[in-house]
């Protein structure tokens, strides 16, 4: 088969506010470089933020609180090196963006208007509405347009080149007519977003399928810390679509079947306030305990009603349209019902400050960066704050650009050939001449329920195992897929057959880390080690998978700094 192969400075895979950031950088700096981004640009999730970006402005607050509530948030997993460095870097490049075009609400003075969130001593995070992260993206996107960067919209990148330690570059294929090409680099960038849709309810768009984890994780590289995923508390009941934590920051109310205001049990001085996996444990409590809402008493009310038309309509007005047009209601005249949503991840690809990937826990593979949700900096340990992913993004993302800006004047072309492009190849193959009973939609739908029922909010050792038997069961039966479309032309069949494959496999690491960690850390709540085990467990989780699937799984340091670790109350 006759393959093209393009020779580039960088490849960047993924255009959300991270990979942007990054080919904005790397372009400025006069390098080469192309995005390949499996949606348009303006589609990435990164524009599904609604609510804020964090950033100590406030006379005040200060970089050093923004750190404490981060390390206190991340229930002292996150490495503190990296927390510095991101809450000090914080208010810098919020007014980049500023100057860039992003356009903040603001207070009647003029200054950037903050909210409010979880988890916070402070008002810290800067918003433009409910729309935050759409307003970034935008001004991202013109931005690298404005310098020119290449784009390559709707291809799919389903591996690395990676030989002798190096990553040379990527292998992909166009979406649009199936033709595959091999980009050459001296420096690959992976800012690919989150895993939440390893699970049946979640808040995350349909792309958020892991993709880089799984394409890293099959050369035998480490993935870090997957056993914890965020459940953002407030996703539309039924469907998980986020109902930003800008509303409780802006006031909302969390009423149970019985009236009561029930945060006053779980978090007295916080109350709505609280920290996400606070927050969502304690929904799904009153919902296991018999006091949900709605048809299946599995949600609980979010009151906004008292803000009135006309401040929901400044603050909240994209929340009040996505309520009425999915469950009907009118949060101006009634209240809504939510429940906890799988949202974030909070592990990912190893990487340092610098975004370098590791290829252990000391070493790193040359060539190969990440930033974004995709990476584990990590700066969220075990459980992220309100409004610091829309800050890491672009923050890491950049910073990543120019680490790679400089280090590839030191850094070869390795060129490749064609072989590179086997595996892949052969993935497809298989995947279009498979003609077995299973079907992607069932087998995935199956995956995700399991997944919320086993691995979501509560946690048990028999649920973990159960869950792990469900894996290797559904590992087998992938096997005997079939799919219908054996066209060229957007086969989101084969697409989705492929991405299903990479769900699999990081479903793996999400239950081996959670199930070997027999304690409970922010978002990692196990019924059955119900406290934190620092003695043990002050650790992150570095998870390598065998070609069988199997995870074998190592602890490495967490860096501490000036917080030490204490009682984690609110
Ligand atoms: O609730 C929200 O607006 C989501 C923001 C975030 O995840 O940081």
């Amino acid at each position: 088969m006759s393959i093209p192969i393009h020779e580039y400075d960088a490849v960047v895979v993924g255009a959300g506010l991270a990979g942007l950031a990054a080919a904005r950088e790397l372009k400025h700096a006069g390098k080469s470089v192309v995005v390949l981004t499996k949606l348009h640009p303006l589609r990435s999730h990164s524009g599904a933020a609604q609510g804020g970006i964090n950033a100590s402005f406030a006379k005040d607050d200060s970089t050093e609180l923004h750190e404490f509530d981060t390390v206190k948030g991340s229930d002292y997993l996150a490495d503190q090196d990296a927390v510095e460095f991101m809450c000090e870097t914080a208010p810098e490049l919020v007014r980049w963006m500023e100057k860039m075009g992003a356009v903040f609400s603001r207070n009647e003075d003029g200054t950037i208007a903050q909210r409010p969130f979880g988890g916070q001593s402070h008002p810290r995070a800067c918003f433009a509405k409910d729309r935050t992260g759409l307003t970034l993206l935008q001004t991202m996107f013109e931005q690298t347009n404005r310098l020119g960067v290449d784009f390559l919209d709707e291809w799919y990148v389903a591996d690395i080149i990676y030989e002798e330690g190096i990553v040379k570059g990527v292998v992909a294929y166009d979406i649009k007519t199936s033709e595959p090409a091999i980009f050459n680099a001296k420096a690959v960038m992976f800012a690919t977003g989150g895993y939440g849709r390893a699970f049946k309810i979640n808040s995350n768009a349909h792309a958020n399928t892991g993709d880089a984890l799984s394409i890293v994780a099959r050369h035998g590289l480490p993935l870090e810390d997957m056993e914890f995923v965020q459940f953002h508390p407030t996703g539309l009941a039924g469907t998980g679509i986020l109902m930003s934590e800008a509303a409780r920051g802006e006031g909302g109310k969390l009423i149970n079947s019985e009236g009561e205001r029930f945060m006053s049990k779980y978090a007295p001085s916080k109350m709505e306030l609280g920290p996400r996996d606070l927050v969502s444990r304690s929904i799904t409590q009153e919902v296991l305990e018999g006091r949900g809402v709605g048809p299946d008493k599995d949600a609980v009310y979010l009151d906004l009603t008292h803000l009135g038309e006309e401040k929901i309509m400044e603050r909240l007005p994209e929340l009040r349209d996505l309520a009425i047009t999915f469950l009907g209601l009118d949060m101006v005249k009634e209240p809504i019902m939510i429940a906890a949503t799988a949202h974030y991840s909070m592990g990912g690809v190893p990487v340092n400050i610098a975004g370098n990937v590791k290829k252990n826990a000391t070493e790193h593979v040359k060539g190969f960066y990440a930033a974004g949700e995709c990476a584990c900096v990590s700066v969220h340990g075990a459980n992220r704050l309100g409004a610091n992913s829309v800050l890491e993004a672009p923050l890491f993302g950049r910073h990543v650009g120019r680490t790679m800006a400089k280090e590839i004047d030191n850094l070869e072309l390795h060129k490749v050939d064609v072989s590179c492009a086997d595996r892949m190849v052969a993935e497809i193959k298989m995947l279009l001449e498979n003609s077995g009973s299973e079907t992607i939609p069932g087998l995935r739908s199956e995956l995700q329920a399991s997944m919320t029922e086993n691995a979501g909010v509560f946690r048990t050792e028999e649920s973990l195992l159960k869950q792990k038997r469900l894996i290797t069961e559904y590992r087998a039966r992938y096997k005997n897929i079939r799919i219908d479309d054996k066209s060229n032309v957007y086969n989101t069949d084969l697409q989705e057959a492929i991405e299903f494959g990479h769900i699999i496999d990081y479903a793996a690491f999400i239950v081996e880390g959670a199930l070997l960690r027999k304690e409970s850390r922010g978002a990692h709540f196990r019924n059955d080690y119900d406290s934190r085990d620092d003695e043990n467990f002050l650790k992150h989780t570095f998870a390598y998978m065998n070609e069988e699937g199997e995870i074998k799984t190592e602890y490495t340091d967490v860096t501490l700094g000036k917080f030490v670790p204490e009682a984690r109350t609110y």
